[in-house]
């Protein structure tokens, strides 16, 4: 018989005659109520069991996590809290789970607790909502960008370039490690490798995106992208996914613009379809909330701060700016908020950005015109021969979700920076032909989808809004 998702039962019109449900048990109460949970929908359904017509092996049968098939009607609930129930004719165990040895049991687990069962968390109440969330946050990328005709582009996981010039790359061989060739040189033969070259997995697919927006005038990408960087950290993964849109023919100006409607379209979207997982998420955030000291609550319920997102524009604050707002601020004693004042020329520390964001502003910014030492080798230098053209996004709670720039399309001005830097110009032939033939004003963006994530749904470890987190020293799953 075909089963019906709980979330169409539970939202049917009408009472129902001989419905099938199949899901899995979350909790079995008084030998007669299961609440059974299949994964479409945050909310259970109560399934009554006709416990004198059952045997007693099938009752004890019925625990957390089992696999069930019940089958019968679906009528109106005497109970409160829902409008339907299933009064149940006939259920069949499809697969037991020892309630002894089940790790989610029906109670509150700790988050690190939850992160060491990542392959069953995904039973619980809180992360089937993330990752429904998620899901549908992925699903809007994909609706803003086509609606607005960019063209999705798949740019390539295992590549020879450093398009961060960060240093921060997984490599990828084929060598035996035990036996690598050496040259004459004395040094590793890649030659010898798989490709004859040295290649790495992706730090982003800009470069390449690149070559796509000057032919399709609007691309991006979106896919999973690796660095190496050893930072243990809320907001760093070894293994994030990047969303990448390239724009010919935009300046800065356009590419805030662009990054600011992306977002709040995202954002709106997965509140319309999500709004019980969010509803959920709201309230678990709250309980949370209420185990700080009162200084340090929220001043907004999630969803306050997504709607902020919606109604306010965001601070557009050049770099220079940022830094005078910084040094002109008491470091407030009462409220152990302390800060190094800043020089002009030095990268901005995450203390930095969430005093900007969260006490100053008390929205988000959007920092452009950076230091051009602190920037990547590709942003258009301005005028003044010290800044560049680079924007970051920074969010309450979450620091910086987008990093993006006006790209240098002057070809001179480009091979110059990456001398300077050391950057191989051979290896990069094919990135500097965009600005050999038909160069032009362009720019684009990263956003960090999981950073994205984590403010949607209120959640303060990045570890819990990937479905198998890959972070220094883990990659148990
Ligand atoms: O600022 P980033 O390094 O910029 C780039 O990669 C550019 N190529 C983007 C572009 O202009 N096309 O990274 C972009 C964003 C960051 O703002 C952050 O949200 C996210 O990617 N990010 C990470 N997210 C999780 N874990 C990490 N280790 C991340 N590193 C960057
Ligand atoms: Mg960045």
């Amino acid at each position: 018989m075909r089963h019906t998702k709980v979330k169409d039962l539970l939202n049917s019109s009408t009472t129902l005659q001989e419905i099938n449900a199949k899901g899995w048990v979350r909790t079995f109460r008084n030998n007669q109520f299961i609440a059974l949970n299949d994964g479409s929908t945050i909310n259970n359904i109560q399934c009554v069991v006709d416990f004198e017509n059952t045997s007693d092996e099938i009752l004890k049968r019925i625990t957390t996590g089992a696999a069930v098939s019940v089958t019968g009607d679906l009528v109106e609930s005497k109970g409160a809290g829902q409008k339907y129930e299933i009064q149940v004719k006939k259920l069949e165990i499809l697969g037991d789970s020892d309630a002894e040895k089940f790790p989610m049991q029906p109670k509150k687990h700790s988050l690190e607790f939850l992160r060491e069962n990542a392959h069953l968390r995904v039973r619980t109440n809180a992360f089937g909502a993330i990752m429904r969330v998620r899901s549908v946050l992925s699903y809007a990328v994909h609706s803003y960008f086509q609606q607005k005709g960019f063209v999705y582009v798949n740019t390539p996981i295992i590549t020879g370039a450093d398009a961060e010039g960060a240093g921060e790359m997984f490599q990828v061989t084929s060598l035996p490690l035990d036996n690598l060739p050496k040259n004459e040189e004395g040094d590793i033969d890649y030659k010898k490798d798989f490709f004859g070259k040295h290649t790495n997995l992706t730090v982003s697919g800009q470069l390449e995106g690149e070559t796509f927006a000057m032919a399709l005038g609007q691309i991006y990408t979106f896919g999973p992208t690796f660095r190496a960087e050893n930072s243990n950290t809320s907001r760093h993964l070894a293994e994030f996914w990047m969303i990448e849109p390239e724009v010919a023919f935009n300046d800065l100006n356009d590419n805030m613009d662009l990054a600011e409607d992306f977002i709040r379209y995202v954002i709106k979207y997965t509140m319309e379809k999500c709004p019980e997982d969010l509803k959920f998420l709201e309230g678990r955030l709250l309980e949370e909330e209420k185990t700080k000291p009162q200084a340090e609550r929220s001043e907004m319920t999630l969803l306050e701060k997504l709607n902020f997102v919606l109604e306010n524009n965001f601070k557009r604050v050049s770099y220079t700016e940022a830094i005078d707002i910084l040094r002109d601020s008491t470091p407030n004693k009462k409220k152990k908020f302390q800060y190094i004042i800043n020089e002009w020329g030095a990268d901005l520390q995450s203390e930095h950005e969430r005093f900007l964001v969260e006490k100053h502003f008390k929205s988000p910014v959007i920092l452009f015109d950076y230091p051009a030492n602190i920037k990547a080798f590709y942003m258009r230098l301005n005028e003044d021969g010290k800044t560049v053209r680079a924007m970051d996004i920074l969010f309450p709670g979450i620091g910086e979700i987008v990093g993006g720039s006006q790209r240098e399309e002057r070809f001179d001005v480009l091979v110059e920076k990456m001398k300077a830097l050391g950057i191989d110009e051979e290896e990069l032939w094919w990135y500097l032909d965009t600005r050999r033939f038909g160069s032009s004003v362009h720019s684009g963006f990263g956003l960090g989808f999981e950073r994205l994530v984590l403010f949607v749904t209120g959640m303060t470890n990045i570890r819990d809004v990937i479905p198998f987190p890959r972070t220094p020293q883990n990659a148990d799953f």
